[in-house]
């Protein structure tokens, strides 16, 4: 699991109690981004994800709120609470994500190394085992 990790993301506080402003640059970030995208109205009971992608990496936010991230290499899986707007979750390829526990409001912010191809998804768990074993 050591690909996957926590990145921190600049905040700048605001001198005169204005609030804070964070900013991600394509330095704090081991890819590109192609394509943003947001999750939102999630309900508490509802998981997201479910699925691997081939070569997709993938940059995770949680700009309101929280919500859980279990990830899953094939070997080993561990949950993540994302919880700080300032703290975002790298994932690279080759991982299945659950997200869940979505508390009332939270918003995931995702920015995405490839543009949306349903080709890159693995979307059956059994799949991704066999994927794993043969990569
Ligand atoms: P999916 O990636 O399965 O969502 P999640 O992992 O959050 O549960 O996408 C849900 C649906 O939205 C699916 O039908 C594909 C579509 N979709 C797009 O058309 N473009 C996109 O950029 C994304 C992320 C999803």
């Amino acid at each position: 699991m050591k690909r996957i990790r926590l990145i921190d993301i600049p905040k700048i506080s605001d001198p005169d109690g204005r609030g804070n402003l964070s900013v991600v640059e394509k330095d704090i970030l081991p890819f590109s981004i192609k394509r943003v995208y947001y999750l939102y109205d999630v309900p508490s009971d509802s998981t997201r994800g479910g699925h691997a992608h081939k070569e997709l990496q993938q940059f995770l936010i949680p700009l309101s709120g929280s919500f859980d991230v279990v990830v899953d290499d094939g070997h080993r899986r561990k949950t993540i609470t994302l919880n700080r707007p300032y703290k975002g979750l790298f994932i690279p390829n080759g991982i299945w994500r659950e997200l869940e526990n979505f508390s009332a409001g939270a918003v995931c912010l995702s920015l995405v190394s490839a543009e949306y191809s349903e080709e890159d998804y693995i979307r059956e768990y059994a799949d991704f085992k066999k994927y794993v074993e043969n990569n």
